[in-house]
């Protein structure tokens, strides 16, 4: 399909591009209303290079259904190795993210380091365990020096404030008000973040927002956080288009895998 629709030299273009995370960054190019021509049912048709989202065989998100979940416990506490480094927030129109600018420290995954480049949200989750959403999913996605996709998703439904949205609170207000497209907002520590590394489940799936580039590894945080409504709204009100969600719909799982990897007894 991509062959025929291309010369060569663009074809090399494109594959250069798909080969990198790069997400989408015009806001008005795609949208989450559901009857729109815009919404996801249309992602794949709205350019040639978003034809994954329709046609690909390992899309996110999916739903995480205990039943099919293969518990194992040869993968080990989650490797991760965050610092404090320069960063960006960015309003994208249908998010918000935040940008390590030399890339925020890394995650490791078999003798692979897979670099931090930035993190954004999406609410509701996208992702749902025994089909429950929850009320806010953080995304940090990860690259390595070859090209490989590697995302962390951390679950949240409403309670006590999570603290890093609490540190960033000033800069998330700040961007929302501006209208200004992107700007840096110096260090920031994503070891805030509080990721908890023993039990989580790992895929392999795509990006959840065009142009849905496959191959992702998707490693989704078991436990549960909390966040206030006051800051899930405060990621919404943030960005500028007027769907009250910014969560893809669940995905086929044809015959993936999903694993839960959680410690042996003797190490709980
Ligand atoms: C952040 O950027 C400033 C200004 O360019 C620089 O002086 C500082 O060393 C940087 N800090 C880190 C942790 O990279």
């Amino acid at each position: 399909m991509e062959k025929l629709l291309c010369s060569f030299f663009f074809c090399f273009l494109l594959l250069s591009f798909k080969a990198q995370s790069q997400e989408v960054e015009d806001e008005r190019a795609f949208d989450y209303e559901s009857d729109g021509i815009k919404g996801p049912t249309h992602w794949g048709e709205l350019r040639p290079e978003w034809h994954a989202c329709k046609a690909g065989l390992m899309q996110s998100p999916i739903d995480m259904l205990h039943e099919r979940v293969e518990v194992i416990s040869h993968l080990g506490d989650l490797k991760i190795n965050y610092k404090p480094s320069n960063a960006t927030l960015k309003n994208r129109g249908h998010d918000m993210m935040m940008k390590w600018i030399e890339g925020g420290g890394f995650m490791e995954v078999n003798g692979m380091q897979y670099k931090l480049k930035q993190c954004h949200w999406h609410s509701p989750s996208e992702h749902t365990i025994d089909g429950k959403k929850f009320d806010l999913e953080a995304h940090l996605v990860h690259e390595s020096s070859n090209g490989m996709v590697s995302v962390i998703g951390i679950l949240y439904q409403i309670g006590e404030p999570d603290y890093f949205l609490s540190t960033i609170k000033d800069h998330l207000e700040v961007v929302s008000d501006s209208h200004e497209e992107e700007r840096i907002i110096g260090v920031i520590d994503p070891t805030l973040i509080k990721i908890g590394s023993k039990r989580y489940y790992r895929y392999m799936g795509s990006l959840t927002v065009p142009p849905c580039t496959e191959s992702v590894m998707w490693t989704m945080i078991h436990e549960v956080r909390t966040v206030t409504e006051e800051q899930v709204k405060l990621l919404r009100v943030a960005v500028h288009d007027d769907s009250d969600t910014n969560a893809r719909p669940l995905q086929p799982i044809y015959d993936r895998k999903t694993q839960l990897q959680r410690p042996k007894e003797s190490e709980v």
